[in-house]
């Protein structure tokens, strides 16, 4: 057994397949260059003077009428909205009990918050009122940039006395149209309240304000020999306020678990104006109800988020990172189960793409290429985070080889420096921009059974035939699909194949529909699919509770009919 090891190592030293890298910071080793923002999105759409959607950047053509109804139609007193790719986002009717904006509105904003942080500018609002993935559009004619919990306060304080509905938003990079308005909600950005308040090396508790950019406190932190327990694409953009309110997972979640453990307190003002101090900083505090937790992942339906304290991690010197081929999903489950066993107190990613997603991010972003020769149906990403670096590469290199020899693995790299495991991470956090590059995308966010994952995206291909280009990836050591359809364009005939029938199979494997993005606008409706009718009533009863009126991002999260007049 020994010996057949030593061979094998010799092999693969020979081969240079596997290759070596030293201590280096993982923040380092993610490449900045892939962060979002809006200027790299490369998808703009053209509209003609009536709104209707002629041809994006990219040269696809879109269907008009149905982008003529996302925009929001005045159908007599009522207002309707319909969206791409998503069923049951449709039929929106604006709740009349809303208050319209006036004059007076924005003569009372412009007092508390002066002239240049009440944004009328036609430019910006329609920056504003587009998500990332220029699907969901919304109407808005205003936009407020407080600079202090004491504004948002105010600004709440009067919109609840007016009933003017409110969307809170922070670097608009959600990807389930909670972000943007439905149709004229007053926009409320938090971007200006971007100072980190304190940070205690001892603790590492980080306490900031909730606009800070997620990859600003990370660059903070480095500078403490400390790291952020999340980390995601959409770093450069996405504030940790927005983090917070869609409890978002990402790439570290195996290793550092979700928000809901490391959010140790938060401030939010609820839509009468109330400011909530909530924002402790112990691990420990069991002294009643734990409320902060109703704000992680709420996508802004019950407040906003002002400030944050979350509990950072030291920066371990040792980080290295593996690129692996494998023939068959089955493979990918067993290299999991031995990474966890194997690899368990230093494992800190753990994140797969099949070979669909591979080619549209070779075939749509620049400068990347396949890190192994061969072609492969599915490729995962390793990477350890520890203290030993000796220790830790021995560790990594021991368990490829002993899953090359088992079979589970046919090829693989270790990155031999910075700037190729920036150029492996790029393949895999780039699968979103190149998918928008792509066409149109229908995405959908699933937690599943690890052995069922790759079942659903197998079943759609089926479905679909030649329709369209169906892709997992995601974040399996979570057990967390992302399952994207590429295509032309949006279409009805299409979105009829997709939907309900990838929520009725989430459902009967009790999965949920929504693993970290969030339901938004696109899932509202569909929330009975992983909750139950008793659980959603309590829901309900808590946002009537703390948003009588129902002012704070109306039309997300739950079932608007819950809500209506
Ligand atoms: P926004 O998009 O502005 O808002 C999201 C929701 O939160 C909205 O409902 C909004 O109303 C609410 N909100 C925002 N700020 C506040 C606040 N201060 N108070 C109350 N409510 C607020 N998500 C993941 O979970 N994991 C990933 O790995 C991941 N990768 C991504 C990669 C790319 C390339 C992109 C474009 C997106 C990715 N996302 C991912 C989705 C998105 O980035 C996250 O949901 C992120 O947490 C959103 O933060 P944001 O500041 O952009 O919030
Ligand atoms: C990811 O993990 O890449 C993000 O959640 C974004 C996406 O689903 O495309
Ligand atoms: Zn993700």
């Amino acid at each position: 057994m020994m010996m057949m090891m030593m061979m094998m190592m010799q092999r693969l030293r020979r081969s240079e397949e596997f290759i070596r890298f030293g201590c280096k910071s993982l923040i380092n080793l993610r490449p900045n260059k892939n962060s979002v923002s809006r200027s790299v999105s490369g998808f703009v759409n053209h509209y003609d003077t009536k709104g209707r959607l002629f041809e994006s950047k990219n040269g696809n053509h879109y269907n008009t009428e149905l982008h003529h109804r996302c925009l929001g139609r005045n159908l007599g007193m009522l207002q309707q909205y319909k969206c791409f790719g998503s069923s049951s986002a449709s039929q929106i009717e604006r709740n009349p009990l809303f208050s319209s904006l006036d004059s007076k509105d924005v003569s009372y904003f412009k007092e508390i918050l002066g002239d240049k942080n009440v944004v009328e500018d036609e430019e910006r609002l329609e920056t504003a009122n587009t998500d990332w993935m220029k699907k969901y559009k919304g109407s808005s004619k205003l936009m407020l940039l407080p600079k202090n919990t004491e504004e948002v306060s105010q600004i709440l304080k009067y919109c609840d006395s007016r009933c003017l509905a409110v969307v809170p938003q922070g670097g608009n990079t959600g990807l389930v149209g909670g972000s943007v308005p439905v149709f004229d909600e007053v926009i409320i950005n938090v971007g200006l309240m971007n100072k980190v308040l304190a940070f205690d090396e001892v603790s590492g508790v980080l306490v900031c304000e909730a606009g800070c950019i997620l990859e600003n406190l990370a660059t903070f932190l480095d500078t403490k020999g400390f790291i952020m327990p999340l980390d995601l694409g959409a770093k450069g953009s996405c504030h940790i306020g927005g983090n917070v309110s869609t409890n978002a997972g990402g790439l570290r979640l195996i290793r550092y678990g979700s928000l809901h453990g490391t959010v140790l307190g938060l401030e939010a003002v609820t839509a009468n104006g109330n400011v909530l101090d909530m924002l402790g900083t112990l691990r420990k505090d069991n002294t009643g109800y734990d409320l902060k937790h109703l704000f992680i992942g709420s996508e802004g339906s019950l407040g906003i988020v002002t400030k944050v304290s979350i509990l950072t991690q030291p920066k371990l010197s040792s980080v290295n990172l593996a690129f692996i081929a494998c023939k068959d999903y089955l493979s990918c489950q067993k290299i999991l189960v031995e990474a966890k066993r194997n690899l368990g107190e230093i494992l800190s990613a753990f994140e797969f793409l099949d070979n669909n997603s591979m080619d549209l991010v070779l075939n749509h972003l620049d400068g990347v290429r396949n890190p192994v020769s061969s072609t492969e149906n599915f490729y995962i990403l390793i990477e350890t985070t520890g203290s030993d670096e000796t220790n830790d590469r021995e560790k990594l290199e021991a368990f490829l080889l002993k899953s090359l020899e088992k079979g589970l693995v046919s090829d693989g790299v270790i990155a031999q420096d910075i700037n190729q495991a920036s150029s492996f991470w790029r393949i895999r956090e780039g699968i979103t921009e190149a998918l928008q590059k792509a066409g149109a995308v229908y995405k959908y966010d699933l937690s599943l059974p690890v052995e069922e994952i790759y079942n659903i995206v197998n079943d759609l291909r089926g479905r679909l035939g030649d329709l369209a280009n169906v892709m997992g990836y995601g974040h399996l050591g979570d057990g967390n699909l992302h399952l994207n359809i590429s295509a032309a364009d949006y279409n009805d005939k299409l979105i009829g194949l997709i939907e309900p029938y990838v929520y009725e199979w989430t459902s009967k494997h009790r999965g949920s529909i929504s693993a970290e993005h969030g339901l938004g606008v696109m899932k509202a409706n569909e929330i009975f699919y992983s909750k139950s009718p008793e659980t959603v009533a309590i829901m309900a009863s808590i946002k009537k509770l703390l948003d009588p009126k129902g002012i704070l991002n109306p039309y997300k999260v739950l079932p608007h009919t819950l809500f209506s007049h």
